[in-house]
């Protein structure tokens, strides 16, 4: 008896230890690392941007599976205890295939922006804006409607958004924030503008009281969004209810690491890890030391006969169990 204890408790010590994987797209799923690093200072972290593919709004659901399953597989072998899926398309696409593929827990970001939507509108309106495949897959009306059937959500995809961010961090010194702010670039700003009012008045008009930031770049755009929606309107980011939920899942299974247990941060990139350094420091507020290249051979190989013959069990019938 005391035997089988020694090896559970050892296990459980181990377990403790092991890094959270969080995965996206490229440097955006940096807004959710941050939100975790914040709320469990204690976690080691491996953090995967797939920089080289981003971006993966337009790419169809099973291309962007096939990536999930590949970047899943990549994390694990470097033993992980939970996988983040910080981004929203993937999330999308892959959280329910890579839930049932890995044996580790998985967390996406939608089901937890929807839930803090849930609890924030007074009025039931909720706004999603998102990538193409985020909004096409339904996914955050599902997710809402789960949670609350009377809530009703207005869908805009917003894929401009995406571009503005890339090209933000890509520019100048300061933050993005700056960049958008009256000392700006005068070619950006305007445009910029014009733009988030195009898409978001038809929001404004449906009368809603909270906006899901359904794309892990749009935190970046929380000040500029905020202005041409008014303060009337909430804006809500996943990050933090997803690291909410990443403490719970790790808590109820006793795999919470400690104060003073050995912590590590691992950063890494389809992409140049120089730019990722520079760009990911921006980003997440501060520096980051190191990021090692992963090239695509690598994550193709990572697809094994097995895994291939799962996921096209999935594509057939929505299930791979
Ligand atoms: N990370 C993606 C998301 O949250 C946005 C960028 C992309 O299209 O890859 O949906």
């Amino acid at each position: 008896m005391s035997g089988v204890v020694a090896v559970a408790e050892g296990y459980t010590h181990h377990m403790r230890e092991l890094p959270i994987g969080i995965f996206d797209s490229g440097l955006g799923g940096l807004t959710v690392a941050g939100e975790i690093m914040r709320a469990l200072p204690n976690e080691s972290i491996v953090y995967f941007g797939d920089t080289v593919r981003c971006p993966y709004g337009p790419r169809s659901p099973e291309e962007v599976r096939s990536f999930v399953l590949q970047i899943g597989s990549w994390l694990t072998q470097r033993r992980v205890k939970l996988i983040v899926i910080a981004c929203n398309t993937a999330t999308a696409a892959g959280l329910a295939l890579a839930q049932q593929v890995f044996d580790v827990p998985v967390i996406g970001v939608v089901e937890p922006g929807a839930r803090a939507a849930v609890k924030a509108t007074l009025n039931r309106r909720v706004g999603v804006i998102g990538t193409v495949g985020t909004v096409n897959s339904g996914a955050y009306s599902k997710a809402v409607r789960a949670l609350d059937a009377g809530v009703t959500v207005f869908s805009v995809p917003t894929p401009r958004f995406v571009d503005v961010v890339e090209q933000g961090v890509r520019l100048g010194n300061g933050t993005l924030e700056d960049l958008l702010s009256a000392t700006s670039d005068v070619y950006i700003r305007p445009s910029f503008y014009q733009m988030a009012r195009d898409y978001l008045d038809p929001l404004k008009r449906s009368g809603i009281d909270t906006l899901v930031l359904g794309c892990t770049h749009f935190p970046l755009l929380t000040a500029p969004i905020q202005q041409v929606l008014g303060a009337g309107v909430r804006l809500i980011s996943s990050a933090e209810e997803t690291a909410h939920e990443v403490a719970d899942t790790l808590a109820a299974r006793g795999h919470l690491a400690e104060a003073g247990d050995p912590r590590s941060e691992v950063f890494a990139t389809t992409g140049d890890p120089d730019e990722f350094l520079e760009l990911g420091a921006r980003v997440l507020g501060r520096h980051v030391s190191t990021a090692e290249h992963v090239s695509l051979a690598e994550l193709g190989s990572m697809l094994t006969p097995e895994l291939r013959r799962r996921q096209a069990t999935y594509e057939e019938v929505g299930t791979c169990d």
